[in-house]
């Protein structure tokens, strides 16, 4: 028998609610294959930090390193200023437990409307590694002269070749394990990017000559990809990127998928403690209203299951999923459209998590 200790952290707007839903989905999982799981409850977010000014303590992080994974709703409250809460809970957490990878797969299920005119779940299905700790994302740079004429203002991209090494072996990696056309992408910008991107193409082409002889290696720039990733999805088996412009296709590749209803992604560091959470946000005005789609969170919690090593758990939770999908209960992904067809946020978490428990 396996046991876990699991932090959860639900954060602001629908949050607390996607991730009961999850929670529920989980945990019917663990008890169909004699796993025990140990949840601890974590409050920190928009509510919190208006209360007590808290965002997110030292403590909270020595805490979470104690424990095998972190499932999380979403962080953004509409009082607090843009940037508080997204870098003091959410990038703090990616850096400081080193989460240097971010996993988004793309993958259109059935039943599940793409906006891209005729292609289906045969055509959409790959999966984008996002550098998740340096590049853009540093903050590296400042501001001088502020609130005068002549302010200058600079945010750099950096990347030493440590960071994308260790970026694209996993990302080798996945290709070879899902052994589908055994092919990476390299997504960048080498025309005009010429020293973060030199970096990185000589980087992946040396890794992969010398250590994924099996692993087809191609390249697209950044803004060339949005098009093809809409034109032609089922070129892409994995992409692999730098922070910046992963956070901007993944965005493209969950509207592809059906929406943020659906997309999920880890942010994972391979030995240490790994985080889970839909790529959606908070989505405020929705709050308590039991309307929002847990599906992303569901598929959050089916990914940590299957980073914990469980993958029986988590083929239940994604067979239960698409199950559902396939019953057609849902005529859409969001929160408008569950409310029209007579469903709801915990209607949807229970459904799921029979069928995880009758299967
Ligand atoms: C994401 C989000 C975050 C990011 C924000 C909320 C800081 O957009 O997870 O993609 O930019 O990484
Ligand atoms: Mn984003």
């Amino acid at each position: 028998m396996s046991k876990y200790k699991i932090a959860l952290m639900g954060g602001d707007g629908t949050g607390p609610e996607v991730l009961a839903e999850a929670v529920k989905v989980v945990r019917a999982a663990a008890a169909r294959c004699n796993i025990t799981l140990e949840t601890t409850d974590y409050d920190f977010g928009g509510n919190r930090y208006l209360a007590t000014g808290e965002i997110l303590p030292d403590s909270a992080l020595d805490e979470f390193r104690q424990h095998d994974a972190i499932l999380l709703g979403a962080i953004g409250h509409p009082d607090v200023k843009p940037g508080i809460l997204e870098k003091g809970i959410l990038l703090r957490t990616r850096f400081e437990l080193d989460q240097y990878i971010n996993l988004r797969p793309v993958k259109l299920y059935p039943n599940v409307e793409t906006p891209i005119k005729n292609k289906g779940p045969e055509d959409i299905d790959f999966v984008v590694v996002r550098e998740n700790s340096a590049g853009l994302y540093t903050g590296f740079g400042g501001v001088q002269k502020k609130g005068t004429p002549h302010e200058v203002a600079e945010q750099c991209m950096v990347y030493t070749r440590f960071e994308v090494d260790r970026c694209l072996k996993f990302a080798f990696d996945v290709a070879r394990k899902r052994n589908k056309t055994n092919t990476l992408t390299l997504c960048g910008k080498t025309n005009v990017l010429t020293y973060v991107f030199d970096l990185w193409e000589r980087a992946f082409h040396a890794m992969g000559a010398a250590e994924y002889p099996d692993i087809k290696r191609e390249y697209a720039h950044v803004d060339a990809i949005t098009m093809w990733m809409v034109k032609n999805p089922e070129w892409f088996d994995v992409i692999v990127t730098g922070n910046m412009f992963g956070d901007i296709i993944t965005d493209l590749g969950a509207m592809v998928q059906g929406g943020m209803g659906i997309a999920a992604g880890g942010n994972i560091n391979p030995e240490g403690v790994s985080m889970f959470e839909p790529i959606g946000g908070s989505a405020p005005k929705y709050t308590g209203l039991n309307v929002i789609n847990p599906l992303a969170c569901i598929f959050a919690g089916q990914m940590m299951l299957d980073y914990l090593g469980e993958q029986e758990a988590a083929d239940l939770v994604e067979t239960a999923c698409v199950d559902f999908l396939k019953s057609g209960t849902l005529s859409g992904m969001s929160a408008k459209e569950i409310k029209e067809c007579g469903m709801s946020t915990t209607r949807i978490g229970d459904d799921i998590a029979n069928r995880v428990a009758t299967l």
